[in-house]
C-alpha cells in the first residue's frame, strides 16, 4: 500500500472537477459484480459519455508520466478510471474487487492485481467517506488529500464507509503489474527507490549505481509479464 502524493497539481484538479460538474451521475450499481452490487451505493459517471472519456484519458495521461506510480505499480494494462460520487448516507461495504475486469468496448482482460483511488474532493469538505482496508493489521483508514492517490493490492478486502457529511468524489481504478507477485514488486519499488536516490547522489555513470541497475532491469527480465 503506498500513497502518492499530488498526482494532480491544483490547476489539473481545477479542470477535472470543472469537467466533472458538466456530467451527469448514474447509479452506481450497474458495473458491480454480484457480491459487491450487494453492498454498492454509490453514483458515477456514465463511461459512454464522450467527455468523461476524455477525463479518463487525462487521468491515465498523468499517472503514466508518474516516475513515483509508475515505480510502484509497473503497470502492464490499466482499466480506465471510474469516476464516483458518494452523498450522504452512500456507502461501498466490505467487498473484494473482481479478480477480471474487461473494459468498456474491448475483449481485453485485465486481471486486477492493483487498485487505485485518487482523491478529488478535500477531506475538510466531508465527513465519513473513508476508504478502510482490512488487512492483518486490522482495519486501515484512508483519507488523503484531494489530488492525492492510494494504491494497493486487489485482494484486500476494503470498504468506503458512509459518508454523514458534504460528498466525496474520487476516481477509482485497477491495473494489471507485469509483476503479478506483490512481494517481487515491493522489492523492485525499493530498489528502483535506491537506484534513483544514489544517481542523485553519485551520477547514473557510477559503477556500483550501474551494476545496481542492472540488478533492477535483469530481475524485471526474470520476473516481468509483457
Ligand atoms: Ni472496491
Amino acid at each position: 500500500m503506498i500513497a502518492i502524493r499530488e498526482v494532480l497539481s491544483a490547476e489539473q484538479l481545477a479542470a477535472v472537477r470543472q469537467q466533472i460538474a458538466k456530467e451527469q451521475w448514474i447509479d452506481g450499481s450497474v458495473t458491480a459484480g454480484t457480491q459487491a452490487n450487494k453492498v454498492k451505493n454509490n453514483q458515477q459517471l456514465p463511461s459512454d459519455s464522450p467527455l468523461v472519456r476524455e477525463l479518463e484519458d487525462f487521468i491515465l495521461t498523468v499517472l503514466a508520466q508518474n516516475p513515483l506510480f509508475v515505480s510502484a505499480a509497473l503497470p502492464l494494462k490499466v482499466f480506465p478510471p471510474m469516476i464516483n460520487r458518494y452523498g450522504i448516507g452512500e456507502t461501498y461495504g466490505v467487498h473484494v474487487d473482481n479478480a477480471i475486469r474487461v473494459p468498456p468496448e474491448s475483449s481485453a482482460r485485465i486481471r486486477t492485481d492493483l487498485s487505485a483511488t485518487l482523491f478529488l474532493t478535500d477531506p475538510d469538505d466531508y465527513d465519513g467517506g473513508e476508504l478502510r482496508l482490512e488487512d492483518h493489521f486490522g482495519s486501515q483508514p484512508v483519507k488523503l488529500a484531494a489530488g492525492d492517490l492510494i494504491l494497493y493490492p486487489s485482494t484486500s478486502l476494503h470498504q468506503v464507509t458512509a459518508v454523514t457529511k458534504g460528498e466525496r468524489v474520487s476516481a477509482v481504478l485497477w491495473l494489471q503489474s507485469m509483476i503479478r507477485d506483490h512481494e517481487q514488486r515491493k522489492i523492485l519499488f525499493d530498489l528502483d527507490q535506491s537506484v534513483q536516490s544514489l544517481t542523485t547522489i553519485h551520477g547514473d555513470d557510477h559503477p556500483d549505481v550501474m551494476r545496481l541497475s542492472r540488478n533492477y532491469h535483469n530481475l524485471i527480465r526474470l520476473w516481468a509479464e509483457t
